[in-house]
């Protein structure tokens, strides 16, 4: 079985004129996610659960484990040498490396280093998220925001890491979705899904009914109808929420289904970041063959214009997405 050293470099073949960069930095997010890895499989035994006591830019707790992954993840694409800068729901700010080789770098970064932190401290599956651009600011010269505020359709790559009952790397480019499992006996992600694609109609369907009656009419009328269809159309669907999007959103492209993070009356563009959680997934499931949209436009064709902008979320399979839309606009 290929290992993700191995596949990447054998995609690297297959195109002469690349520089091996892109390979360089998945190797470097493998390497991070192995070492957050082994921290997350000790929680409990190590101090490592519970909060830092501080806040993020987004008002929220922040768990230890929030901390430690942010800092093995950026320290890691520091010290490569394909990555020129850092975004981060960890960070107030973008961080631009500013060595040499650095500069020179070629891609940027935007990455949710611990998704589903709630669920850190009961044993839940918890992830990463990642997407990867090409910087729009000359190479020599350090990162800046431009580089960061780019459209999800430019990524060139983006991908999530699931702490699970396995470990498992998962990642898109525009040629296809791959998903490698971590193989704890060599230390080495190992393709275990080659060429993921998403099925067009699942039985599943993941939102936080607790919010239900804060959502938009069409939402709502969309959740009735999961519940209500007849058997001999499929119905009622499945509902499954954990509270860790990666956790969803990987069972989902696996099986078919759909996520759904509305706005709220209270918070009109809901919980998810557009940069480093929608982006990253819009994108691997455009590639898979699903569809990713905030109920109006897709995801991918939003213009950002701050690193941490919310965006409500709509993605899954094709057919249960055209339906979803069906029920919000009719
Ligand atoms: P994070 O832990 O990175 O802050 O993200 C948590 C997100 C996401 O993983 C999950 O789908 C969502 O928050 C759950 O939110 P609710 O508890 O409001 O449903
Ligand atoms: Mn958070
Ligand atoms: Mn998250
Ligand atoms: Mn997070």
């Amino acid at each position: 079985m290929l290992t993700l050293d191995e596949f990447t470099i054998q995609q690297l073949k297959r195109f002469p004129n690349a520089t091996g960069e892109l390979s360089g930095l998945l190797r470097d997010i493998g390497l991070a996610a192995k070492r957050v890895n082994v921290e997350v499989n000790k929680a409990g035994l190590a101090d490592i659960l519970g909060d830092t006591g501080g806040m993020n830019v987004q008002g929220e707790e922040v768990k230890k484990l929030d901390v430690y992954a942010n800092t093995h993840f950026t320290e890691v694409l520091q010290r490569g040498i394909s990555c020129a800068g850092v975004g981060s729901e960890e960070m107030d700010d973008y961080i631009a490396f500013e060595d040499d080789v650095s500069r020179q770098s070629k891609y940027v970064c935007l990455i949710d280093p611990l998704d589903g932190s709630s669920n850190i401290d009961v044993n839940i599956s918890i992830g990463t998220i990642f997407g990867v651009y090409r910087r729009v600011s000359e190479r020599g010269t350090a990162a800046t925001q431009a580089d960061f505020l780019q459209k999800g359709r430019s990524q060139i790559a983006a991908g999530y890491i699931i702490y699970g009952s396995s470990t498992m790397l998962v990642y898109a480019t525009r040629r296809g979705v791959n998903g490698f499992t971590l193989d704890p006996s060599i230390g080495e992600f190992c393709l275990s899904h080659p060429d993921i694609q998403c099925p067009a109609q699942g039985m599943i369907y993941s939102v936080n009914h607790g919010n239900f009656f804060s959502y938009g009419e069409g939402v709502r009328r969309y959740i009735d109808q999961c519940q209500q269809k007849a058997p001999r159309d499929g119905g009622p669907y499945t509902q499954r929420y954990s509270g860790s999007m990666v956790a969803d959103m990987h069972r989902n492209l696996l099986k078919g289904g759909i996520f759904l993070y509305p706005g709220t009356t209270g918070k009109p563009n809901g919980k998810l970041r557009l940069l480093y959680e929608c982006n990253p997934f819009a994108f691997i499931l455009e590639v898979a063959g699903g569809v990713a949209t905030d109920g109006h436009q897709p995801i991918l064709d939003i213009q950002p214009s701050t690193l941490h902008q919310r965006t409500p979320f709509f993605a899954g399979s094709r057919e249960m997405m055209a339906e979803l839309h069906a029920w919000m606009h009719n």
